[in-house]
């Protein structure tokens, strides 16, 4: 790095961005009166393949597009590879790979004659591996076999792995996709997952965005969700998972054994409704604490006669509606 005064770092020492792809601190985008980007904090580790989540209309484009300083912010800063962006643009973008909205394709070229026209056009690439890396790019996304082929020709799918293609036709440190997988059929969509997943095996660093829980659950190894603009949790799956409240409800003539057993287990258990001879005993406790089925031992052990036992809540489906207030599509 060149600029500014010199400061020696500890041993071991390393900063949140140089242990970060993305960072951003406060970013905002404002349409008119709407704030489609509402201060968000993202901390995108290097390495992870980190999903964007979140509800149509959610600001993910818009923050998509600020990042790769095709939009500017209304407020806020962002650190992209280690570099202020926009301020130095030009130095990261030759690293990162980015997939916002489908490229234009000329349907009546084939695909090599596409990113052969795309590849030319960037300056930093140089001609003399151009065939070479449109060659390499192809295989990358399966599509060698197509290379010759109009992409008139070509299903959504290879549309959208020509489009991955593009994004790598220079080796990049950071692949940014916005919702890849958009308008697939299933098969297309398998194919842009394997892809994305092999990418990020391969040590690249993907931040991919996605309206679909199940997706980002398949793919990714930590997620942001966002909602109405603002990034409502955050960090890797199984914090996420973990960070979720249980519900537990015990129908049981055996009210009072319940409850000892319970609070010996740690929980807070509340006594509710009275059913004839059934009594309710529920609680209410973090996912982590203690399992499902430590508690139904528990609680049989204690002599308990179970009628009914229920644990609700600890899916991260069930989290995510809780957080965005909405439904997300069910679809593998
Ligand atoms: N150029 C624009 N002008 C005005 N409003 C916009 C513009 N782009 C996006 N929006 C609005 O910002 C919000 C976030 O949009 P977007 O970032 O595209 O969401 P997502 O990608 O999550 O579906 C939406 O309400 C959208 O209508
Ligand atoms: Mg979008």
């Amino acid at each position: 790095m060149t600029g500014g005064p010199a400061i020696q770092a500890l041993p071991g020492a390393t900063s949140a961005t140089e242990t970060s792809a993305i960072e951003t601190r406060g970013l905002s985008k404002r349409f008119g009166r709407q704030m489609a980007v509402d201060s968000i904090d993202l901390s995108v580790p290097r390495g992870s393949v980190f999903g964007f989540l979140g509800p149509n209309g959610c600001g993910k484009t818009t923050t998509i597009r600020m990042l790769l300083g095709l939009a500017s912010a209304t407020n806020g800063s962002i650190t992209l590879l280690g570099q202020d962006i926009p301020a130095r643009l030009r130095d990261v973008l030759p690293g990162v790979g980015a997939l916002v909205e489908g490229p234009a394709f000329y349907p009546f070229l084939s695909g090599a004659a596409n990113l052969h026209r795309l590849d030319t056009a960037d300056r930093h690439a140089p001609s003399a591996t151009r065939r070479q890396r449109i060659h390499e790019a192809l295989d990358r996304v399966g599509l060698s076999h197509a290379a010759g082929k109009k992409v008139k020709a070509y299903s959504l799918g290879m549309k959208q792995r020509l489009g991955i293609a593009n994004a790598l036709l220079a080796p990049r440190e950071l692949l940014i996709l916005d919702e890849p997988t958009n308008g697939l059929d299933p098969q297309g969509t398998r194919e842009v997952r394997s892809l994305v997943r092999s990418l990020a095996a391969g040590g690249t660093t993907v931040f991919v965005s996605s309206h679909l829980l199940a997706e980002v659950e398949q793919i990714c190894t930590h997620a942001a969700v966002m909602s109405a603009g603002r990034i409502v949790a955050q960090g890797t799956l199984s914090d996420l998972r973990r960070a979720g409240h249980v519900q537990l409800k015990v129908i049981t003539p055996d009210v009072g054994a319940a409850q000892g057993v319970l609070a010996r287990l740690g929980l807070e258990p509340a006594v509710g409704r009275q059913d004839g001879a059934d009594g309710q005993v529920t609680a209410e406790f973090p996912v982590d604490a203690v399992s499902p089925e430590e508690i139904a031992a528990a609680l049989v052990g204690g002599g308990v006669r179970l009628r009914g036992f229920l644990v609700e809540g600890s899916t991260l489906e069930e989290r995510f509606v809780a957080l965005t207030g909405e439904g997300f599509e069910v679809e593998q």
